[in-house]
């Protein structure tokens, strides 16, 4: 067997987004394109010498060639041995954890996390650092302009490996054990929540469904709910991976979850709802007929943090990333800690949780954490909820609606507009910054405008700055509206639109939440022209 070197030329576009490099499959399938990102994110490393590299995927169409590529240039690149998945399969937050848990050197994830896969579907590839965190930007930065300037790759020539029988194999030297993906992560789990609770809660006919949406998180809900926690045979639906994810699209969201939300709203609806995404790091919870949103999920679990063994000594403070409610400032300031706003995107929080500065974390967009691991993690958030619901009785509605009662209620709603021109997208933006200056303190229907800016974050750790994170419009109200383009979708350009609106008064908690947020969402559209800009007249997905 012998290391060969491969001459190539740069592909544009490799710059990694809100989360790793997202491309559609038959961007990857191109002769070189996986291979030429690999060796770029691999020549932004140290020495490899002795060095463990975790390795694995969603299972997602492409998942397991792409593998073997990995695989073959890790024994290249001089790794001494990769931990990888049984099947190719890590979930994210399992990656994480199996990183930190075993002092790897780092992982790559094979994932475009909740975006639809298939062989028309997308495909993605992303570097954690060795805390187990997706690499900070800085690191994507110099990641991407390798990729501008690389002329060859290295690979061995050995053969593919069985990725489908736990236990060592060898690539060209390199020491490649297949472990079972779900164990550590299922050990982590045990430490954290109160098990034997949740299994009597269980035991006594509590009863859940469980989404795993064809996705990765299948293994290991089956696993921990249905077999270390006792949750009866079925309460885990779509718990098979499919490559395609059975040609859904495998975003936990009252949108794209409809069968669990139909079943949820249905007549004995379980006692509780659940799904997760693609590469099970998001989640949504829906009690009976009774979805929660992200937000409010955070600030509930910080609300109640100490009711999980794991958490039981309390928050040293919370994150949130900017568009995400202010609902979790609120339970934050109640208990006297922090309450760190960061830019979109998980890997803003790493620095917050290796300083010790922020415990638990969320953003708006279905993901929930904490210090346990450096991703945001699904099946993590579920079984908060359940240990929580274990200990403190009642149904989802009684301690969400108790909370708002506490806390006020944040409305809130996400408006996105996807496949719009990349164009179009741009200018909007661009005039909507040229219109910050003169915004603070216009009247628009009964809002006043207090502050307008571009949101920009300096690192209280590390002192990183990022700039142009998204556009605010702050009401006197404490209402907002938030404009911001996604850094993950891979057709044309996405515009996200987050709406929020806080009601102290109990009696004003019922609203439905379009209705409640209709005053924000005609004005979002008047400043920014919509319509004008994009040609639509409304969005595509509303969460
Ligand atoms: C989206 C979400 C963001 C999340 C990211 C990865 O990014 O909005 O909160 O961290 O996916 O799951 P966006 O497409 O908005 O850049
Ligand atoms: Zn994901």
């Amino acid at each position: 067997m012998a290391i060969r070197t491969v001459a190539t030329t740069p592909f544009p576009g490799q710059r990694p987004g809100t989360s790793g490099l997202r491309k559609k499959v038959t961007a990857f399938q191109q002769p070189h394109f996986l291979e030429n990102f690999v060796q770029s994110v691999f020549d932004m490393l140290g020495d490899a010498t002795g060095k463990t590299l975790v390795l694995g995927g969603d299972g997602r169409f492409h998942n397991r060639s792409a593998i073997q590529v990995v695989l073959k240039m890790a024994a290249a690149r001089g790794f001494a041995r990769v931990l990888l998945g049984q099947g190719g399969i890590l979930s994210t937050p399992a990656a994480s954890c199996v990183i930190r848990k075993h002092g790897a050197m780092g992982g790559i994830i094979l994932s475009a996390s909740h975006n639809p896969g298939g062989p028309d579907g997308d495909f993605g590839i992303k570097y954690n650092a060795a805390n187990g965190g997706p690499a900070p930007e800085a690191l994507t930065e110099a990641i991407y302009e390798r990729t501008l300037a690389l002329a060859e790759y290295r690979i061995s020539d050995a053969p593919d490996i069985d990725i489908d029988t736990r236990g060592e194999h060898t690539v060209d030297g390199m020491r490649v054990e297949v472990i079972d993906p779900v164990a550590d992560y299922a050990e982590l789990m045990a430490q954290l929540f109160d098990f034997g609770a949740i299994r009597r809660l269980f035991a006594g006919g509590f009863s859940m469904c469980f989404d795993a949406m064809h996705a990765v998180c299948g293994p290991y809900a089956h696993a921990i709910l249905e077999g270390m926690l006792g949750a009866p045979a079925g309460t885990v639906i779509n718990g098979v991976p499919l490559e395609d994810f059975g040609g859904l699209h495998p975003d936990p969201n009252p949108v794209n979850a409809e069968q669990l939300i139909e079943l949820m709203a249905a007549p004995g609806a379980p006692d509780f709802g659940a799904a997760s995404d693609g590469d099970a790091d998001r989640n949504m919870i829906v009690g009976r007929n009774f979805p929660v949103t992200p937000s409010d999920s955070l600030a509930v679990l910080a609300a109640n943090a100490t009711v999980a063994p794991g958490y039981a000594g309390g928050l040293a403070g919370i994150a949130r990333s900017m568009p995400t409610s202010r609902a979790a400032d609120r339970v934050a300031e109640a208990l006297g800690v922090p309450c760190y706003e960061t830019p979109t995107g998980w890997k803003y929080f790493g620095t917050l949780l290796d300083a010790g500065k922020a415990t638990l974390c969320g953003e708006e967009s279905y993901g929930t954490g904490s210090r346990h691991i450096r991703e945001k993690d699904g099946l993590w958030a579920v079984l908060y909820w359940l240990n929580l619901l274990a200990v403190r009785g009642g149904s989802v509605q009684d301690i969400v609606t108790a909370h708002w009662q506490r806390f006020g209620r944040h409305y809130y709603s996400r408006h996105d507009y996807e496949a719009i021109s990349p164009d179009a997208a741009r200018l909007l933006m661009q005039d909507l910054r040229i219109k910050l200056a003169y915004m603070a303190g216009q009247k628009m229907n009964h809002y006043e405008v207090q502050s307008a800016d571009d949101f920009e974050y300096t690192d209280p750790v590390d002192s990183s700055h990022a700039s142009q994170q998204g556009i605010r419009i702050m009401m006197t109200d404490g209402s907002r509206i938030v404009y911001r383009l996604s850094g993950t979708g891979t057709e044309g350009a996405t515009l996200r639109v987050y709406l929020e609106r806080y009601e102290a008064d109990p009696a004003q908690h019922h609203l439905p939440t379009q209705q409640a947020l209709a005053g924000l969402i005609a004005i979002a559209d008047s400043v920014a022209s919509i319509v004008l800009h994009t040609g639509r007249t409304n969005p595509t997905v509303i969460t």
